[in-house]
Order: structure tokens, then C-alpha cells, then sequence
């Protein structure tokens, strides 16, 4: 979609209701049906656990990888935020890079479909970011070559996306494992690639544009049952998260055919799991690459 380079923005006082519709009494985008999670106030929260949660992951940082070598070159840095939310992310990039311009595009907040393509020219950016985004997305091989398109050589992108399948250990393990199936389910009616978390290294090189492409996949415990500090607040936050997001899930659910009683009865099953004291874990996929010279 190049030679459009606007994105849209709702301010504070616009009225936004041809953006949002409502299901089972939450808030949607408008723009993309496929991507079936909320747009509402719980959803800012949960994104905002899942940035602080990944910003201890990465030791206190917003990225892993060359990040400041791809920044150090050019006037005008620019670094690009894919399905940015509400923007924690670009925020905290633009407080720690302030000569960079930040920009973050979303189906909800500032308005994209990146189904229909990244409007921006050709090599603009130095540094592209795409965090647990692909499950609205339903061709990821070809946003990864919309990425190559709009990332300068020598640029880097990097790719972090949870697993879709997390560990589980005894006592209610199995009513986890049943709605975590039922969410893949709904994703894969809905025609996304549910795999792509574990095959974003290799999605990524098939591109045939990047070069010294890294894995650095990591275990994310769930709750309080790590020793170690800095390991307690990952898992309290990602529980946190968990917490808010398995009710997220119902109207998905419903939309795509389960009853109010099962989908009800998947949601508080889980919820059992997750409130039950147990060492659970969940992985996340991290993989960047510079685009080829
Ligand atoms: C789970 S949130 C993650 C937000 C943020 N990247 C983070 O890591 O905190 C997924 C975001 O991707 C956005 N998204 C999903 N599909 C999209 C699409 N096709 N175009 C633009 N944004 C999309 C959603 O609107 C949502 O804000």
C-alpha cells in the first residue's frame, strides 16, 4: 500500500463510536472482524502488565538485540511499533531515544489495519517492533515482507510473540490445556496461523531480506511461585495478565458458536487453574534480524 502515508489518530475529545462496536457487553475495533480481543479499559490495563511484565524480562530494557547500532546512523531515526495498543511501548522508546520519532500503529488507538499493508514509503525506518500482534494478522509471511519493504538496509526488526500452547502441571491442568485448545481453535476459524510464535525465526528468514537472525526464545513463569525476585515480578505480572485475559475471551468465544454455559464453564474452569498454587509457566518467541545490505 505505498503513496499513503497517513495514519489516522482519535484525540480525546472525537467521538470514536464509528471505531468501536460492542460484543457481549465489551469494546471492539471496527476496522479488522478477524481480531476477536477487546479494545476497553481492561485491555489498556492488561497491555500495560504485559509491557512492564516483558520490560523485566529484558532486565529493565524495551528490547534485546543491536537496537542502539541501528539507531546510531542517520539524521532522522525512526522507529515504527506494529499493533502498538496504547502505545506503552513506543512511549517508553521515545523517552529513552528523544531524538527518534516514534510511531505506533493499531486497529484501536491509532487507526491501521496492517492487513492492508504498513502506509509508509519504502526503506523509512531504522528499527521495527511487532509484540503479540499475530493473532491479528492472518498472512504474517507477508507482513514480514511489508517489514523488509519499509525497514531501511541495515535496519532491524524485532519479532516477540507469546506461545499459544503454555506448560501445564497437575490439579486442573487439564481444564487450561481445554480453553487454551478452544482459543487456538477460534484463531484458526478465524484463518490465523497459530503456529507462527514457534516459526518466527524460520518465517523470518524465508523472507530471503534479513541477515544475522536471532533466537532468544524465554520461560515466563506464571504467578508467585518463583524465589528469585526479579523472576517473582515477571510471573506476578504475567499472572495478573492472565487474569484479566481470560475473561477477555468470552466474547470470542461466543462469537464464534460456543453457548453463554460453555464458554462460561471454560473461563471459570481456567480461572480454577489459575488461582490453584502450582509452577506454571508459559514461553514467549523473541527473534530479530537486520535487513540485508
Ligand atoms: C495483545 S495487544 C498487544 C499490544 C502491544 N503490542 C503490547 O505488546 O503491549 C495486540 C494489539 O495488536 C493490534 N492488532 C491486531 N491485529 C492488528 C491489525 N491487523 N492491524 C493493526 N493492529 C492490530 C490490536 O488492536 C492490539 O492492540
Amino acid at each position: 500500500m505505498s503513496g499513503q502515508f497517513e495514519v489516522s489518530y482519535i484525540r480525546e475529545n472525537d467521538d470514536d463510536s464509528p471505531y468501536f462496536r460492542t460484543l457481549s457487553g465489551r469494546k471492539f475495533n471496527t476496522l479488522n472482524p478477524t481480531y476477536l480481543l477487546p479494545a476497553d479499559e481492561d485491555e489498556v490495563k492488561r497491555s500495560e502488565l504485559h509491557h512492564r511484565m516483558m520490560q523485566f524480562v529484558f532486565q529493565g530494557k524495551n528490547y534485546v538485540g543491536p537496537v542502539k547500532e541501528a539507531l546510531q546512523f542517520g539524521v532522522h531515526r525512526r522507529i515504527l511499533d506494529l499493533g502498538t495498543g496504547c502505545g506503552f511501548w513506543a512511549i517508553s522508546m521515545a523517552d529513552e531515544f528523544p531524538r527518534a520519532e516514534v510511531i505506533g500503529i493499531d486497529l484501536a488507538f491509532e487507526l491501521c489495519d496492517l492487513e492492508t499493508g504498513i502506509p509508509y514509503p519504502n526503506e523509512y525506518f531504522d528499527f521495527i517492533h511487532a509484540r503479540s500482534m499475530h493473532t491479528g494478522i492472518r498472512d504474517y509471511p507477508w507482513l514480514l515482507r511489508e517489514i523488509a519493504r519499509v525497514l531501511r538496509p541495515g535496519g532491524l526488526v524485532l519479532l516477540i510473540e507469546p506461545d499459544l500452547t503454555p506448560k501445564v502441571d497437575g490439579g486442573f491442568a487439564r481444564d487450561w490445556s481445554i480453553l487454551w485448545e478452544t482459543y487456538r481453535n477460534c484463531l484458526t476459524r478465524q484463518r490465523i496461523d497459530v503456529s507462527v510464535p514457534e516459526r518466527l525465526e524460520d518465517m523470518l528468514g524465508a523472507t530471503g531480506a534479513f541477515e544475522n537472525i536471532i533466537k532468544r526464545d524465554g520461560n515466563i513463569p506464571v504467578g508467585s511461585w518463583p524465589k528469585d525476585k526479579h523472576l517473582l515480578s515477571v510471573g506476578q505480572l504475567q499472572w495478573l495478565d492472565y487474569d484479566l485475559f481470560l475473561p477477555a475471551l468470552r466474547p470470542m468465544f461466543l462469537e464464534l458458536g460456543l453457548t453463554e454455559t460453555q464458554a462460561r464453564s471454560l473461563i471459570e474452569n481456567a480461572q480454577h487453574h489459575l488461582y490453584q498454587p502450582g509452577s506454571m509457566s508459559t514461553q514467549v518467541h523473541i527473534v530479530h534480524g537486520s535487513k540485508k545490505l
